[in-house]
């Protein structure tokens, strides 16, 4: 009898389980109701009392042994069930929704390309900035109102720190840490304590363009005002209307030439067939001294652009809100743009 126990122990543990089918049969085999450890059981009636002790003791280890082996087979199928092959190939699969890129992003990244096309570099500066980057060393007067409370986040704590109000701070930084020539662009997020409306925004982001080296003229910026204005907007005619900023002198605004051809050009241009773009100028001799670079050996010029009201008008969205309310319908329209 404990031969015919040994024997059944194994084969028992000689097989080899891979599928639930063989799982079934397994269990057939041996434990169910008319399976061989279960027949051994029935014997074990017949066996005489002094071998009863270690006959069942042997049986009740094979038993044991053929259970745990059922159990562990099945815990192991069905872990690969999940990870396998051998699970549902017709379930469907879980859908991987791709993502878009932001308006903001897409269009500073547009812009970018386009001035490092022409051997511009990227340089970036604290959101958080002291009065000297943002304003002093920018020519701002003490007294001058974009100082004022009205127009700039200031650091509860500490009063010479702020929220920078413009990319500006990122020229001087350059100045302070390079010397020329000096060729960068500089795309960031800025902070203006103004009303939220569908126009403007307390939080916003703009490009800063400077070039700073020997020689640079008032040419060279319109030079280059131009080549963006065909790069970006596919229009060939600029004009310069004479503007102020503390750190540039002369300063102008830029208006691209987009045209009068249909009801949107009139939309856009308010009817004038001109989009104002962006503010620029040559960079003040006090700002290049305030930097650490000597405004007689060395000239530059410097321009910046609103992000936000250039993509409102590339994909005509209508309030500036949209772009920091997340909402996913509005920003699932920019998936083609990835
Ligand atoms: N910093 C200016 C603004 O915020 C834009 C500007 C940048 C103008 C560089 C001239 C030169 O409006």
């Amino acid at each position: 009898m404990l031969d015919r126990v040994e024997n059944l122990k194994s084969q028992v543990e000689a097989t080899v389980i891979t599928s639930r089918e063989e799982a079934d049969m397994f269990r057939l085999q041996y434990l169910s109701k008319k399976g061989a450890i279960t027949e051994l059981f029935k014997a074990f009636r017949d066996v005489s009392a002094e071998d009863k002790k270690a006959f069942g003791a042997a049986l009740n280890i094979l038993k044991t042994l053929a259970e745990d082996k059922h159990k562990a087979a099945l815990e192991s199928l069905d872990n690969t069930q999940t990870v396998g092959l051998s699970g549902d190939l017709t379930r469907p699969g879980t859908p991987h929704e791709l993502g878009a890129i932001h308006p903001i992003n897409a269009i500073r990244d547009e812009i970018v390309d386009i001035f490092k096309r022409i051997g511009f570099n990227i340089s970036t500066g604290p959101e958080i900035e002291d009065d000297w980057h943002n304003f002093s060393a920018l020519n701002f007067p003490e007294e001058h109102p974009a100082r004022d409370m009205q127009d700039t986040f200031f650091v509860q704590r500490n009063p010479d720190w702020a929220l920078r109000t413009h990319t500006s701070s990122v020229q001087v930084r350059a100045m302070e840490s390079i010397q020329p020539p000096i060729r960068t662009i500089s795309p960031g997020r800025v902070f203006r304590n103004e009303a939220i409306s569908a126009r403007s925004h307390c939080i916003f982001h703009q490009i800063e363009g400077l070039y700073i080296d020997k020689e640079v003229s008032f040419v060279d910026l319109k030079q280059v005002l131009m080549y963006f204005a065909q790069e970006f907007f596919g229009k060939a005619k600029i004009r310069m209307r004479p503007s102020y900023f503390p750190f540039t002198e002369p300063s102008a605004e830029v208006d691209v030439y987009w045209g009068l051809e249909n009801e949107i050009d009139y939309k856009i241009t308010k009817g004038t067939g001109w989009l104002e773009v962006m503010g620029c100028g040559m960079v003040d001799p006090n700002v290049l001294k305030a930097s650490g670079i000597d405004p007689d050996v060395y000239t530059g010029y410097a321009f910046g652009m609103g992000i936000e009201r250039i993509a409102m008008n590339r994909y005509q969205i209508p309030d500036i809100r949209l772009f920091t309310e997340n909402d996913k319908r509005f920003l699932e329209q920019f998936k083609t743009g990835l």
